[in-house]
């Protein structure tokens, strides 16, 4: 059951990009925040030089941390290092800049091209150890989908 929304979300992305290209990434992060309960805030960040500027994003409000320089933050390590992050308590973790008071958990995973790190897509979660093995898998495989339709680096 949980795979098939999983799969069936790939594939409703994929039309999205698709139809609209980098046009349709607010789309697809309000699809992610739609669908997917336990995904509070859902954001998509763009490296520029040394720095993540936030692009679309969808949530409860706004963050501050519009940019953040790459090994800054858990947003900035998951840059520097090219590696998803899932953190379980963010209360827990040193490197984590705070947004909302909500947040307990967060996921960041790199968007690569050619093995350089382009973007990131950010997932903060009100649930505690919210984001397991599969939603890895799944945002690596949309992170995939998305660097092909990066055109304004
Ligand atoms: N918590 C992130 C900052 C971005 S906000 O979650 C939107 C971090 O530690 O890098």
């Amino acid at each position: 059951m949980i795979l098939i929304k999983y799969n069936a979300a790939e594939k409703d992305i994929q039309r999205i990009l698709k139809e609209k290209g980098q046009q349709g990434f607010q789309d697809i992060v309000e699809y992610l925040h739609d669908n997917f309960p336990q995904y509070t805030w859902v954001g998509i960040y763009l490296v520029k030089g040394d720095m993540l500027y936030l692009g679309p994003w969808k949530g409860p409000q706004p963050t501050e941390h519009v940019t953040i320089p790459i090994g800054q933050g858990i947003c900035g390590s998951a840059a520097h290092t090219g590696n998803t992050e899932i953190i379980d308590d963010v209360h827990k973790d040193e490197r984590y800049l705070s947004c909302f008071i909500s947040t307990r958990s967060e996921i960041v995973v790199p968007i690569k091209r050619a093995g350089n790190v382009i973007g990131e897509i950010d997932i903060d979660s009100d649930t505690s150890k919210a984001f397991t093995r599969e939603d890895k898998v799944f945002l690596e495989r949309i992170a995939d989908m998305l660097q092909l339709h990066i055109r304004n680096l």
